[in-house]
C-alpha cells in the first residue's frame, strides 16, 4: 500500500489512523487525508500544461515529503524527478526508487556534503545548488572520494535575497569553477524567486517575475558569451508557474504545493481575477477533525489542534461549510463557531490547512480516499527529515 512502509500488523488508533477498506466516518482524527481523485486531477494537470509550455516539470518534494505522492507524479504527471531541500529528505526520496533528485538548496555541512556524495552510488543522479566558490571544492573532494558525479546548479536571487549570487558575473565566475572541478557537472541555474508567489494579485506577481526574469536572462546571456551552455533553468511555484513556463528562458518547473493545494494558496488569483484553488488546482489535502464538545451555544470544538497544523500562514477554512468557521487554535483544540448549532459529536469536517509544507511535515501518514472508503495509506516517508 505505502511504497516505503510496511503495514503488517498494524493496529488503527494506535499506530495508523486507518486501514484500507475503511469508511471515511472511521477514519481516526486529527490527520491528513488525501482526496484521490482530486490528487490525480491536479497531478494530471500541472503535467499537461508543463508539457504545452515545453518545460520539464520537476516537482518540490519538499511540500509532501512523500515517496508514493512522487512516484504518482512521475506517472500520471510525467514529472522527470524531484526537488527536495535537504540531505535527508534526498535520502528518503533515493530509498524510496527515485532516480533524480536535485537539493535545490546549499549544502555546506562537511557530513552532510559526504552523504550528498554517497548517494549516486545507490543509482540516483543527483544535484544542489552552489553560491560560493569554496563550496565547489568541497563538493568536488567529496564527489571525487565517493567516485560521484554530482550536478550542480548556480543559484541566482532573483529577488527573494535569500541564498543565490546577485549578478551575472558572480554567476558565470561559479558555472567555470564548477565546469573545471573533477566529479562536478555544471548544470545551468536555479531561479527561484520565492517572494511573489503568495501574492495576491496575479499583476503584482508578474512584475515581480519580469524582474527577475531579467537578471535570469543577462545570465544566461553572460555563460553563453563565455561558451557555457545552460542545459537547465530551474525555478517557478504554484504561484507563478505559466510566468516561468512561458517564458522562452526556463526550461524547468520546481512547483509543488499544486498537488495539494492548502487555504493560503486558495486566496491567490490567477490572471482572470479567480481563486487558484477554484480555477486551476483543487483541494486535495485536508486535515480531518472530529467534534468533540459543544456544550457553549454557538461554538463546538474539534480535534485539530496546534500540533496537527501549522498555522504560520492563517487559521485552516473548513471545506465546504459557509455556516461553520474555524475560529481558533490551542495544542489539542479547535474552536469551531457553529451559530446555528448544526454540529453534533464526532461529527466529522475536511479542514483545508492554512500552508500544507509544514502541516504534512506534523504527521506520519496521509490516508488516501476515494467514494467515501480508505483506498491506500501513503507514509509521510521524509517526516522530520530536516538535516
Ligand atoms: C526552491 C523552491 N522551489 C519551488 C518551490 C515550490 O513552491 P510551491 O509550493 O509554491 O509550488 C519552493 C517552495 O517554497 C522552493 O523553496
Amino acid at each position: 500500500m505505502s511504497t516505503d512502509a510496511n503495514l503488517d500488523g498494524l493496529e488503527v488508533g494506535y499506530d495508523v489512523p486507518a486501514l484500507p477498506g475503511m469508511e471515511e466516518q472511521e477514519i481516526q482524527t486529527p490527520c491528513l487525508i488525501l482526496d484521490l481523485d482530486a490528487l490525480e486531477r491536479n497531478i494530471v494537470k500541472m503535467g499537461a500544461e508543463a508539457k504545452a509550455m515545453g518545460v520539464a516539470l520537476r516537482v518540490h518534494g519538499k511540500m509532501h515529503k512523500s515517496v508514493d505522492v512522487a512516484r504518482l507524479q512521475q506517472r500520471l504527471g510525467g514529472a522527470v524527478g524531484v526537488c527536495c531541500q535537504k540531505v535527508s529528505e534526498a535520502e528518503a526520496f533515493v530509498r524510496g526508487g527515485i532516480s533524480d533528485v536535485l537539493i535545490s538548496n546549499q549544502v555546506r555541512d562537511p557530513l552532510k556534503i559526504d552523504r550528498l556524495a554517497r548517494l549516486p552510488a545507490r543509482g540516483a543522479r543527483i544535484g544542489c545548488c552552489v553560491d560560493d566558490i569554496d563550496n565547489v571544492a568541497e563538493l568536488s573532494a567529496a564527489a571525487v572520494r565517493h567516485g560521484a558525479t554530482i550536478f550542480c546548479l548556480v543559484e541566482l536571487d532573483c529577488g527573494a535575497k535569500r541564498c543565490g549570487v546577485s549578478t551575472a558575473r558572480e554567476a558565470v565566475a561559479l558555472a567555470k569553477a564548477i565546469g573545471a572541478a573533477p566529479g562536478l557537472e555544471f548544470a545551468g541555474i536555479q531561479a527561484y524567486q520565492g517572494a511573489m508567489q503568495h501574492l495576491e494579485r496575479h499583476q503584482d506577481r508578474k512584475a515581480k517575475f519580469e524582474a527577475a526574469l531579467a537578471i535570469v536572462t543577462e545570465t544566461v546571456a553572460a555563460l553563453a558569451a563565455e561558451g557555457l551552455a545552460c542545459g537547465t533553468v530551474t525555478g517557478g511555484g504554484t504561484g507563478s508557474y505559466r510566468l516561468e513556463g512561458m517564458s522562452g528562458v526556463y526550461t524547468e518547473l520546481q512547483c509543488g504545493s499544486y498537488a495539494f493545494m492548502d487555504a493560503d494558496y486558495g486566496r491567490v488569483l490567477d490572471e482572470d481575477g479567480r481563486r487558484l484553488d477554484a480555477a486551476q488546482f483543487e483541494n486535495a489535502l485536508f486535515l480531518l477533525t472530529s467534534v468533540m464538545s459543544h456544550v457553549k451555544p454557538g461554538r463546538a470544538i474539534c480535534d485539530a489542534g496546534l500540533k496537527v497544523q501549522s498555522v504560520d500562514s492563517g487559521l485552516p477554512s473548513v471545506f465546504g461549510r459557509d455556516d461553520i468557521a474555524y475560529t481558533e487554535c490551542s495544542d489539542e483544540h479547535g474552536t469551531l463557531a457553529d451559530p446555528q448549532g448544526v454540529l453534533r459529536i464526532n461529527d466529522k469536517l475536511r479542514l483545508v490547512p492554512g500552508h500544507c509544507d509544514p502541516t504534512c511535515n506534523l504527521h506520519d501518514w496521509y490516508v488516501g480516499v476515494r467514494n467515501g472508503r480508505v483506498e491506500c495509506l501513503w507514509s509521510v516517508s521524509a517526516r522530520g527529515k530536516a538535516y
